[in-house]
């Protein structure tokens, strides 16, 4: 039988965790050394068709793991990931503890922001890598190929209306998720260009020196998963053919679809892809284009990403375990 690489998972009982157990199971390389809670160490869970019992984070041997995948809560994450290093394991954390644009704690300087597109070379060089939240991983790579050309006009506004499912907001019980409060309504919130994940998308539109501002509205829409973002970018100059500039960035890109037609959850959901189109915005004054992108917040906004980073950070083909 072949040698599996022992990986571990912090947060397993919560709605990211489960979602890293069921790839690890599934996974032809990775096994499952253990997969940790917090209050509900100690219960049986039933995870990818199988019988779990989650561990107690602080009771588990953080060592016996190769790679650890933190889906902690942001400031709970940044010690575990400390713990797990100092135990030897090598870990994606998933929390926004040590992303760029955010307070971090000490031992954030180095870590690579795990877009794996964007920062493949380094991930595969990392022991610990900071994996991108679930609208910055749609919103980034879907103006990947603008930013890369610099084609955002400096001192413009890029504008991003994005809805997500309600797992985006994890499994602690609240009020205003109940199913009578959320179904058959559409709201936004962190209206104000006020979201915690706008510190993450800035500090890329930094690297990349796009002197832009950026809007950011998020949205909660009655379904389980997924993310829809629709995106407008005022141009320095007017381009022919928009859809060919992401055509050709992402031609080898095994995990972002690029289509002539609108994205829609139900393209992306289970599966670990952005499907991203672009056109010209009609009737404006200054050349703009709008980008739409969907992706599943659960897979290529959390787990599905989080193993591609440690497919890469173990030497494994970027693509196991995840099937497009
Ligand atoms: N949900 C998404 O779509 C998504 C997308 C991208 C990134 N993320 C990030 O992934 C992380 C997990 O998100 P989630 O939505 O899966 O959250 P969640 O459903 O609320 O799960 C949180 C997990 O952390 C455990 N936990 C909480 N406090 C703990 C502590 N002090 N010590 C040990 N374990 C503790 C919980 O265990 P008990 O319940 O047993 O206490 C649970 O397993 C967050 O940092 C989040 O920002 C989430």
């Amino acid at each position: 039988m072949m040698h599996k690489i022992p990986v571990g998972v912090l947060g397993a009982s919560g709605y990211a965790g489960r979602e890293l157990c069921g790839l690890v199971l599934a996974h032809p390389s990775l096994s499952l050394a253990f997969a940790a809670a917090g209050a509900r160490g100690g219960e049986r869970a039933r995870v990818a068709g199988r019988d779990i019992t989650f561990a107690n984070s602080d009771a588990v041997d953080l060592g016996q793991a190769a790679l650890v995948f933190s889906a902690l809560p942001h400031g709970a994450s940044a010690e575990y990931v400390a713990r797990a290093r100092a135990a030897g394991a090598k870990v994606v954390d998933l929390s926004a503890d040590l992303r760029p644009g955010n307070a971090n704690p000490a031992g954030a300087e180095g870590v690579p922001y795990g877009l794996t597109e964007v920062a493949r070379e380094a991930v595969r060089a990392a022991d610990v890598v900071a994996n991108p939240g679930c609208y910055p991983t749609a919103t980034l790579l879907a103006l990947l190929p603008l930013l890369e050309r610099k084609l955002v006009a400096p001192g413009g506004t890029i504008s991003v209306s994005a809805a997500s499912g309600v797992t985006g907001a994890g499994f602690t019980p609240r009020h205003d998720l109940l199913f009578g409060e959320v179904s058959e309504d559409f709201r936004a919130y962190g209206a104000g260009n006020v979201h915690r994940h706008l510190g993450e998308m800035r500090a890329t539109l930094d690297a990349f020196a796009a002197e832009a501002d950026l809007v950011f509205t998020p949205h909660l829409l009655p379904v389980a998963r997924g993310i829809l973002a629709t995106i407008t970018v005022p141009l320095v100059e007017r381009v022919e053919n928009p859809l060919a500039l992401w055509e050709e960035r992402f031609a080898r890109e095994p995990f972002v679809e690029v289509t002539s037609e609108l994205p829609t959850l139900k393209d992306v959901v289970r599966r670990n892809v952005v499907r991203v189109t672009a056109m010209h915005a009609q009737g404006t004054r200054r050349p703009t284009l709008v980008v739409i992108a969907a992706i599943d917040n659960l897979v290529k906004g959390a787990a599905g990403q989080a193993v591609q980073n440690a497919n890469l950070m173990l030497g494994l083909d970027e693509t196991a375990g995840l099937a497009a």
